[in-house]
């Protein structure tokens, strides 16, 4: 890249910083909302829609056009007779939280990780970090949001089918553990897409937790599917599960090693422990692609900060290649991984082999 490529690139990633702080505004303020049940608004409806001051509905619905995001019926009318409409796909990224476009939890996730942008330059100079819950409600619901969509599309739907030992045994009626469930939404995706399963989330975070729990009442399977808050290394509920499932927590975690040990053991000996984790490339190999992009840019600012601020600390960061976790995985008494053949670009799949008498 040369000169003039790099500062064309900065500029254009300054265009998508302001993009995603004033995708936050308009998401929080609830002013996206207003326009795709209202309809066209003019900016005085806008801003008494969400409750703001006329002006800033102004200047954000003009900018928010200039960049593309929204449409006015008549830009050479007076401002105060324009009307302001969201595009319906625009809708579907910004505003549909079953959809698999879905990304505006993404500006909420940056702008969450950039609060804590003084505390993370304290972390950096003192090997310390940044818990997941210092981050706030915003982290936990993007995290959560992100996700959501594809465990309850794709998880029963494609994921697990892809592996039919795993599935029929799901299918069979079986027990399920599900650590590091944040807010639940894998939970409840295996519940829903396996109706005689039960599963057990487990997670740190007591925030998430009562999400979770909220979360599971409402799809209506609270029957089958429990949350506790509990540090998934301390489960002791040796040999009561069929699977042991990990959503994209591992990297996060302090002490990787012993929530694997504590998964080999709640896992009964014939029983599936899966991993879902960042299909990051296999070797770093200097400039990467834009998902090993994405995936260090999390972890600077949010991923190793959280699993340094526990002591001692494995420091793995959002970058997990499949050899970190063979090594983790082997350290916690398994007898390797195996990739499953699931076809998904940001995550990769793992089967987690139990040491048998062949292998011991
Ligand atoms: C990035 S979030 C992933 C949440 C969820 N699995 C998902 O896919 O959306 C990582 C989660 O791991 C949890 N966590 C971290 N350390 C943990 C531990 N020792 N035991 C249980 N949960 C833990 C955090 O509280 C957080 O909810």
């Amino acid at each position: 890249m040369n000169t003039d490529q790099l500062s064309e690139r900065l500029f254009e990633a300054t265009l998508g910083s302001l993009d995603l702080t004033t995708i936050y505004l308009g998401e929080q303020l609830g002013l996206y909302e207003a326009l795709h049940t209202r309809g066209a608004l003019t900016s005085e409806e806008s801003a008494n829609a969400a409750g703001i001051a006329p002006r800033y509905a102004a200047e954000w619905l003009e900018q928010q056009t200039v960049t593309g995001l929204l449409e006015v019926d008549d830009p050479s009318a007076p401002a105060a007779d324009r009307r302001y409409s969201l595009p319906a796909d625009h809708a579907t990224v910004l505003l549909d939280r079953d959809s698999l476009a879905y990304l505006a939890p993404l500006a909420r996730m940056i702008t969450a990780a950039g609060q804590q942008l003084p505390a993370l330059m304290q972390a950096y100079r003192t090997g310390g970090g940044v818990p997941w819950s210092g981050y706030g409600p915003d982290m936990r619901t993007s995290q959560a949001d992100m996700n959501r969509p594809w465990f309850m599309s794709a998880l029963g739907a494609d994921w697990f089918p892809a592996v039919p030992d795993l599935h029929a045994r799901l299918q069979a009626g079986a027990e399920v553990a599900d650590v590091g469930c944040g807010e639940g939404w894998s939970s409840i995706a295996i519940a829903l897409a396996y109706p005689d399963t039960r599963v057990d989330g487990y997670d740190l975070d007591e925030a998430s937790v009562l999400a979770a729990r909220k979360h599971a009442t409402d799809a209506g399977v609270a029957e089958r599917v429990r949350f506790a808050h509990v540090d998934a290394a301390a489960v002791d509920r040796a040999g009561d599960y069929d699977v042991v499932t990990a959503f994209e927590c591992i990297h996060d975690l302090a002490d990787p090693v012993a929530v694997l040990g504590a998964m080999r053991r709640l896992a009964r000996p014939d029983g599936h422990v899966i991993v879902m984790d960042e299909r990051v490339p296999e070797q770093f190999a200097g400039a990467g692609d834009d998902v090993e992009r994405f995936m260090y840019g999390l972890s600077m600012l949010i991923c190793l900060p959280d699993g340094m601020s526990h002591s001692p600390s494995a420091g793995t960061g959002t970058v997990m290649r499949p050899d970190t976790l063979r090594r983790y995985a082997q350290d916690a008494g398994f007898d390797g991984i195996e990739v499953l053949p699931i076809d998904n670009e940001l995550w990769r799949f793992y089967r987690l082999q139990p040491v048998t008498a062949a292998t011991a």
